[in-house]
């Protein structure tokens, strides 16, 4: 009768427990935030995001103090495989749990800003507000972002890198997408219990962090990614976005070498920053070189595969006319690249630059008429070799992406496996799929983002011009709403134009 008892109060207790974990009132500190799962041991997080859990943090932005509640390190999937880059930073402006407003926006209307960290396709630890990292005298996005009133969620995410403790890659394609998407997905799944409207979530993210944030934009909720955010016990909840912003966005991957060599075949020179790991830190130094006869001779071959892809998109301009090449690599869609060029310029020029020394630009009474494509081009210069992106020798950072738990590199294109100087394996096609926004914009079962802020410098050759021309056209196309624009003088780098950016956020954030 005692043990009876016993087992009857342990059999509640037990059931109470489960109850309230269940209905998901009960949350934990990400580290005790765990419970072990009963068939491998691996510990399991809660999902459920817990409202006490924070420290007050302030900063200063223009001899204003910026008061905040941060939430740090909180583990956003279920079943993480890395919890140093599977976590997300949110700041909160204190003025929510006072019942104030800050600008247009309250605790329930607050729109959420979603920066990511990635670059390189390297990990990315979450980031926060603070001082930009480039120039240590400017704000950074996520700082600016908590001064105007928005919510802040900066997750982390793994990246080509990532390795387990014995030597396996857990973070190659599409582990960095598919952290974002369960980052989103958590903010959803706990709407009720955060501050900040997650219906208004804006995706931020330069160069290859860029990319990810056009992924995050166009491929919400598509199924194709649901197998790889079960398996890290991502949140039952929608990962679409409302806007992405896209600076230099490297992306649309497996064309990138196509577009690349279409835009500088011809130009054997390149020079490019090498990175290299000394024990004193990583050094920087500029590298220039001239391309062998065999590397122009796989310029000369990928360039005439570009026509052929760029036609297959059925692009048109915003009056409907068709952007076409003909197989000699001519043709409207070069116009229309030269038409965001000419833009800046002009737009350069109203802004008193002087642009007398550039011989490839026909200035006429404050109008700039037209640019000499091939100059233009000249004056950017090739930053990478051919191949720029699936390199022969599986070298570059793309390669490294696709790679699997167990090849650290892969090549992701046909050209470049048929001409992989080290018998590189191929991607698998669901993966490369995976990675580029251009399959999924407008798709059945997808909710693309409908507002796009896409950047791409005119003198950033790390990717070329046309693949984000490409991007925007296509997101146009199909009805979205872009700004996509070619700031004058401006390399590969992102949040430079911090006021032109929050500009943007306010005006799509205030649409009906
Ligand atoms: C980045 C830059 C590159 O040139 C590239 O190929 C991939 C990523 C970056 O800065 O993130």
């Amino acid at each position: 009768m005692k043990n009876l008892k016993r087992i009857m109060s342990n059999l509640l207790l037990a059931f109470l427990v489960l109850s309230l974990l269940l209905i998901g009132n009960v949350s934990f500190p990400a580290s005790a935030a765990s419970v072990p799962t009963a068939s491998n041991g691996a510990r399991e997080y809660s999902l459920t995001f817990n409202p006490d859990n924070y420290v007050v943090k302030t900063f200063t932005l223009n001899n204003k103090t910026i008061s905040c509640r941060a939430y740090e390190n909180i583990v956003y999937v279920k079943k993480p495989v890395d919890i140093k880059y599977e976590v997300m930073n949110i700041y909160v402006p204190e003025e929510y749990y006072q019942g104030k407003s800050v600008g247009a926006y309250s605790a329930g209307t607050a729109p959420i800003f979603l920066p990511n960290e990635v670059g390189g396709y390297m990990p990315g630890e979450p980031g926060g507000p603070g001082m930009d990292r480039m120039n240590k005298d400017k704000p950074n996005a996520a700082l600016v972002a908590l001064s105007k009133g928005y919510v802040v969620a900066a997750p982390g995410a793994r990246g080509r890198t990532t390795q387990n403790d014995v030597g396996i890659y857990t973070g190659k394609a599409p582990a960095c997408i598919v952290d974002l998407k369960a980052a989103v997905r958590y903010l959803r799944y706990n709407a009720k219990r955060l501050p900040g409207d997650t219906e208004k979530i804006i995706s931020n993210g330069t160069s290859a962090g860029g990319a990810l944030s056009a992924l995050l934009g166009a491929t919400g909720n598509n199924k194709d990614y649901e197998p790889y955010l079960q398996a890290i016990g991502a949140a039952a909840a929608r990962d679409d976005v409302y806007a992405a912003s896209c600076y230099c966005p490297i992306t649309n991957l497996d064309n990138a070498d196509i577009a690349y060599e279409w835009y500088f075949n011809g130009i054997n020179n390149f020079s490019r920053m090498a990175m290299t790991m000394t024990p004193g830190g990583m050094q920087r130094s500029m590298e220039n070189g001239t391309m062998t006869a065999n590397q122009i001779e796989c310029s000369n071959e990928l360039k005439k595969m570009f026509p052929k892809y760029l036609n297959s998109l059925d692009l048109k301009t915003s009056a409907g006319n068709s952007l076409t090449l003909a197989n000699n690599g001519t043709g409207s869609f070069t116009e229309y690249i030269k038409s965001f060029v000419l833009a800046s310029a002009q737009q350069a020029l109203e802004r008193g630059a002087d642009l007398s020394g550039l011989s490839w630009l026909t200035i006429k009474d404050g109008i700039v008429k037209n640019i000499d494509f091939d100059q233009y081009v000249r004056y950017v210069k090739r930053m990478k070799p051919t191949t720029a992106f699936d390199g022969l020798d599986l070298n570059n950072g793309e390669n490294d992406l696709f790679g699997t738990k167990t090849i650290p590199a892969q090549h992701f294109t046909q050209f470049g496996k048929d001409h992989s100087t080290v018998k590189g394996s191929l991607a698998k096609a669901a993966v490369i799929k995976l990675m580029n926004p251009m399959n999924y914009i407008a798709t059945q079962g997808t909710a693309t983002a409908r507002y796009w802020r896409i950047r791409h410098g005119a003198i950033d050759s790390d990717t070329t011009l046309a693949v984000p021309v490409i991007l925007a056209t296509k997101l146009k196309n199909s009805g979205y709403v872009v700004d996509f624009a070619v700031p004058w003088q401006q390399g590969h780098g992102g949040d430079y134009d911090l006021d032109e950016l929050f500009a943007w956020i306010a005006s799509v954030a205030t649409v009906k």
